[in-house]
Formats: structure tokens, sequence, C-alpha cells
């Protein structure tokens, strides 16, 4: 039997790629190697959003060349992000390397591998979806769901629009027909996937609103829970927040993209919205989900950004009290209009120093906000054994908290967990057999 080894960089749609990969690459009758020189055939599911992700790439590049050199008829595959941005430049940059193509093209990689071509081949066309590939589940209670595949929006630091291509979303019947079988098939837990999913359905025929999506959704027996990421602060409309509020099944977390407090620099990254209109949004948030978790992804150092206005950015962490935060340092894009940007560079040394205090108030307010579940008990879906503590259970709770806890409960079960303690990144608790959730 030939043998894979895959390994995936980026975001969560990588990953889902990277799941249909497998599922693909099984069905072709390939089984997984554990360790990159055992495999015939060895994959990269790629990300360029920033200089990092590309760099840690390149060092396992290093590795797979090595390793093609040990036995040539090894075949060496790039796919995702990464090998999109570049193109064919891959095979003259890289020249050992056999196949590369871009994201969500896991079916070109297919038609590689079965057809007799020795010779490099790149796969770059944005086609939409390409769907109704057997995905292999990391967790068979948890699955993902691509909605749309691309982005329309235009910010001006980001790769994504020119890796993934224009927005396209998938028809409503056939999102509701894919989560259909996935609770058939066991998954219990559903996240949604777009680069921008609350501008879900504008672009179809047949218009749909991703209010009614998460509405159709919500009506599939055996889906408990459902997530989604990431929406954009500038489509948040009150139907989407009120679905939070009045759909069982849809999570108590939203995950609401700031990227910065100071509108001026939002208008130079061509966000779109302002301060105000973000405020605004969590206002809402509040009032229709009071105890929601939010979360966000702030970038620092953005060209002309000024101490005022990093200082408004630590305004508004402060004022929204978010549950949780990634945050970035500015990083130039090949190809995007912010790594044009020569006036008012941040110098590296303030960038790090912005994001140490960045991360400082996030974290103290994210542990300040982790105390309210002291004392209360909620629902865990179980994940697996603890990373710490193999001898406790580790889930997730609905506000998409981390939980280690002491129970009987195994994976994929939900589980009542009383909480004893919160820190910003984790609660720790007590499995409560007899009790009922609350939260
Ligand atoms: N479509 C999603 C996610 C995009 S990528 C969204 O709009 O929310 C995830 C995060 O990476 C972005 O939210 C942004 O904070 C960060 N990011 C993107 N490009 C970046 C860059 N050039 N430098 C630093 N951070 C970046
Ligand atoms: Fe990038 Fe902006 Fe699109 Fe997100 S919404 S993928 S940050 S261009
Ligand atoms: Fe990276 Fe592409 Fe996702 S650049 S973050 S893998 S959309």
């Amino acid at each position: 039997m030939k043998r894979y080894h895959l390994t995936t960089f980026g975001c969560q749609m990588n990953e889902h790629d990277s799941e249909r990969m497998k599922g693909m690459l099984e069905s072709l009758g390939y089984g997984e190697a554990a360790e990159r020189s055992e495999a015939d055939l060895i994959l990269f599911n790629t990300c360029s959003i920033r200089e990092t992700a590309d760099s840690r790439f390149i060092a396992h590049l290093g590795e797979a060349k090595r390793l093609k050199g040990e036995n040539p008829e090894r075949v060496i595959g790039v796919g995702g992000c990464w090998a999109q941005s570049l193109k064919d430049e891959v095979f003259e940059r890289f020249p050992f390397v056999d196949v590369a193509f871009g994201p969500g093209q896991v079916h070109k990689l297919a038609e590689f591998l079965t057809s007799d071509s020795l010779t490099a081949q790149g796969y770059f066309e944005f086609e939409g979806f390409t769907g109704h590939l057997p995905a292999r589940r990391e967790r068979p209670f948890q699955g993902w769901l691509q909605i749309s595949v691309g982005c329309n929006c235009a910010c001006s630091y980001c790769i994504v629009p020119s890796t993934r291509g224009r927005e396209v979303s998938r028809r409503l019947q056939e999102l509701v027909g894919e989560v259909e079988t996935m609770a058939a098939e066991g998954v219990r837990e559903v996240t949604l996937l777009g680069q921008n999913v609350n501008s879900y359905g504008r672009d179809l025929r047949e218009r749909a609103s991703f209010a009614e999506l998460l509405r159709l959704l919500d009506g599939i027996e055996g889906i408990d829970r459902i997530r989604y990421t990431s929406p954009h602060p500038k489509d948040m409309r009150e139907d989407v927040i009120r679905a939070h509020a009045e759909l069982e099944s849809v999570c108590e977390h939203i995950h609401l993209p700031l990227q910065s407090g100071s509108s001026r620099i939002l208008k130079a990254m061509r966000r779109t919205y302002d301060r105000a209109r973000y405020m605004d949004r969590v206002a809402l948030i509040r009032e229709h989900v009071p105890d929601a978790a939010l979360s966000t992804d702030i970038i620092v150092g953005f060209p002309g950004e000024t101490e005022a206005d990093f200082a408004e950015t630590l305004e508004v962490v402060a004022e929204v009290g978010y549950d949780s935060a990634f945050t970035f340092i500015f990083s130039p894009r090949r190809g995007t209009e912010a790594a044009e940007i020569t006036e008012g560079v941040v110098p590296h040394p303030v960038k790090v120093e912005r994001m140490e205090r960045l991360v400082e108030l996030v974290q103290r307010g994210a542990r300040e906000r982790a105390q309210r579940f002291v004392g209360r008990t909620v629902e865990v879906l179980v994940e697996g054994a603890s990373r710490t503590d193999p001898e406790r259970q580790r889930g997730r709770t609905r506000h998409n908290k981390v939980v280690n806890f002491a129970g009987l409960a195994q994976p994929g079960e939900m589980a009542d967990v009383e909480i004893m303690k919160a820190t910003s990144q984790t609660l720790l608790g007590e499995e409560r057999l007899l009790a009922r959730a609350v939260s």
C-alpha cells in the first residue's frame, strides 16, 4: 500500500481541505504514514497569511527536498494559499516539487495521482467549491461546512482575495443536505466556514441569507452546536445576532474581527466600518445575547499607526471585554496594497512593544471575564484527554472555552461540568453526573 504524509498550515479552511484530502487519498487506496520519511507521497497544505507562515513552511519543505534526494520516486505535493500565491514560480524555485495546487483544488490532486504524468503539474484555477469528497474527520463528532469560498473584500493588508478568488456561495439546499448527512454520520457540532460568512448568499440566483441558513441548519435533528467563522463586522446584521438568542444550537460565541480600534487605521485597512459602527455591533450583541463570549483578531503596527491610534485599539479592547483575541504583528504581503505603503512604517521594536502591551491587556481582560463561569455548571462537548493531565478530560463549552475536568464522559459526549477555577485560557472543573446544565 502506498502511504502519504500531510502537514497542514493556516486556518480552519485548510484544516477542512486537509480532511477532504485525507478522505480522497484513502479512497484512492493510500494509507497514512506516521513519519514523513516513511511516505511515498509528501504533501503540504500551505498558508501565506503572514511572513512567519511562509518561513515555517519553507523549513519543512527543506526536509522534503532531502527525502526526495534519497528516493526520487517520492512525490512531493504543495497545496493551499502559498502555492496559489506563487503559482508556476513554485516549480522554478523548488524543482523537486511534483504537483502544486490552489486552495480547495483537492480533486486536482486526485487527477494528478491517477494520471501517468511525471512532469511537474500546477492547478491554479478558481472554480468555486469543488465538493463531495468524503472527509476523514479528525473527530467523528465535529464537522466543518464550507459555506462559501473566496472573498470580495479588499482589506489592504490581506493576501486572501488573491489566493482564494471572488466569493462564491454554495446553494442553501446543498448545505442543508451536507449537514443532514453529517448528522447521520454522528456529527454533533458543525462549524460553518467562509472568509466572510455573513455575506453568504448574496451572489446566489435564489438569494439566501446567512441568518436563514442558520435557521435551517438549527432544524436538523442531531446537530447540537453550530459555530461559524469569520463574520465581517460590516455585514453583522441584527437577524444573525438574534439567531444566537433564538436558535438553540447556535452557540453563545461570536468571533468579530476588529483589526484596529482607530477609525483612521480602519480606513487605511479598507475595512469599511469605523470604531463607532463596530461598537454599535457589540452593543447589539450584548443586548440580545448578554452573556455571549466575544473573540477577535487584531493587527498591530499597520503602516501609519501612531501611538494615539494604538491607544484607541487598547481602549476598544478594554471597552468590549473580549473572552479571547488573536493578535498579529502587521506583515507586508506580496501583491497587497499595504505592502506598498512607505510612509509611517512602524519600526519592528515598536511593533513588538505594542504587541506586548496589547497581549497583556487581552489576557488580563480574558482572565477577568472567565471568572463569571466559576461556580456555574456548563455543558462541555468532550474532545479527548487533557493535554496537561491525562487523568482529566478536555472539551469545549458553548462559549468556546476549553475545559479540563475530572469525570467519566467520553469523547463525543456532552458532560455537565461544574467550574472550579478559571484562567485566561482554560477552565478547570468536575463533572456533575446528576446535574442539569444551566448554561
Ligand atoms: N476572513 C477572515 C480571516 C482572515 S485571516 C476575516 O476577515 O476575519 C485571519 C487574520 O489574520 C485576520 O483577521 C487578520 O487579523 C490577520 N492578518 C491578515 N493579513 C495579515 C497581515 N498581512 N499581517 C498581519 N496579520 C494579518
Ligand atoms: Fe482578508 Fe479582509 Fe477578506 Fe478577511 S475579509 S479574508 S481580512 S480581505
Ligand atoms: Fe492562510 Fe489561506 Fe487560510 S493564507 S489563513 S490558509 S485563507
